[in-house]
């Protein structure tokens, strides 16, 4: 079918262009359309303007728009679509969506949208939830390339990460920069569980510390830190350890003289590690303890700190509560910076 247009004088049309946008007469789903001397408007209504134009009526070409959302092209029943997911992590050019289980048996074709949808994505993968002590993902490649490894952009910096062997979490980016805007210069700062390494990188690119200790006892993860450390540069800041954080203290007992910061970044059993950390302290240091914990077992869950604390003769100074983010219907991840010093320390 035909559209109505408008023929006007290529000279005359940027001021046309305007007043039919202005006046919200052009179509939008049409292609404005050039010759020689014309340009020509897909219109709703004739324009009382009163400039010269002739009235045609043309084959417009149809604007082709890119999906919205990939709900609008997941071809699944209509009567499931309320049940797609609103948000999913993307990580580097892999999308990793928790998928319900009702709507599993049309998972390839949820991928397939997405993929649609997601012009810079090559692969789809489904999550289940982060399990295990290495809190890893347990994703299937659900559409696009079969590889997890990916490289994430986050802050100007990269981090490789392979979404199948190793933790990495995009929503702590925000979390990473806060916690470098608060290093000053010439800090040791210990991280406990570092991943791929990403508060460390964050840290030492943002701030100017002296040295940073990233411990892991994933193999996998630590190979990963260490390309990261390499890619951004950061290689004489940070040095990489794979062992247990149940071992740090003898680890670190004939390298580090005082230490300023430490994070905490396991939050399911980060307080098994606490008086680890404890150990750490040799005046004042800041603890980034994080944590995903119901709101009502919190009280308790500060108290088992302060019990570690003491037994460790430490007490704490200040203590800040920060919720990060809902991760279940009843949790939340929390950040607690502790400000902690030896009791015999004469320090403020
Ligand atoms: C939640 S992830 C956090 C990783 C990183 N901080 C980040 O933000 O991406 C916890 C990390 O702790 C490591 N981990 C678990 N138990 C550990 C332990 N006992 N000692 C050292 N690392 C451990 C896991 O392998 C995992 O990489």
């Amino acid at each position: 079918m035909k559209e109505i247009g408008i023929q006007i004088r290529k000279k005359q049309a940027e001021k046309m262009r305007r007043y039919l946008l202005k006046e919200n007469l052009l179509i939008r789903d049409f292609k404005i359309t050039r010759d020689e001397g014309f340009v020509y408007f897909p219109v709703r209504n004739l324009p009382k303007k009163n400039t010269s134009y002739k009235l045609v009526k043309m084959d417009f070409e149809k604007i082709k728009k890119a999906p919205n959302s990939y709900k609008e092209i997941a071809v699944i029943p209509e009567e499931l679509k309320n049940k797609l997911p609103t948000s999913y992590d993307i990580i580097g050019n892999i999308i990793n969506i928790k998928i319900p289980k009702e709507l599993m048996q049309y998972k390839n074709r949820i991928g397939t949208a997405l993929l649609k949808a997601n012009k810079s994505i090559r692969t789809v993968c489904a999550t289940t939830s982060i399990t295990g002590e290495l809190r890893t993902h347990n994703p299937e490649v659900i559409s696009g390339k079969k590889s997890t490894i990916t490289i994430h952009k986050e802050y100007d910096l990269r981090f490789y990460v392979d979404i199948r062997k190793t933790y990495f979490s995009p929503r702590l980016a925000e979390e990473r920069r806060r916690i470098a805007n608060l290093v000053r210069p010439g800090e040791i700062v210990i991280d406990m569980f570092a991943g791929v390494a990403p508060f460390s990188i964050m840290i030492v690119k943002y701030a100017n510390p002296r040295l940073i200790y990233a411990f892991d006892k994933n193999k996998d993860a630590i190979k990963y830190a260490l390309k990261n450390v390499k890619l951004n540069n950061v290689i004489d800041k940070i040095e990489i350890i794979n062992a247990d954080s149940k071992n740090i203290n003898r680890i670190l007992d004939k390298k580090v003289v005082k230490v300023d910061r430490i994070i905490m970044n396991l939050p399911f059993s980060a307080h098994k590690y606490f008086s680890h950390a404890m150990k750490l302290i040799s005046e004042k240091s800041v603890i980034h303890y994080y944590a995903i914990i119901e709101k009502q077992n919190l009280d308790e869950r500060l108290k088992e700190l302060e019990k570690i604390a003491n037994e460790n003769k430490i007490s704490f100074i200040t203590r800040k509560i920060r919720k990060i983010k809902s991760y279940s219907p009843r949790e939340f991840y929390i950040a607690i910076d502790i400000t902690a010093k030896k009791k015999d320390a004469d320090v403020a």
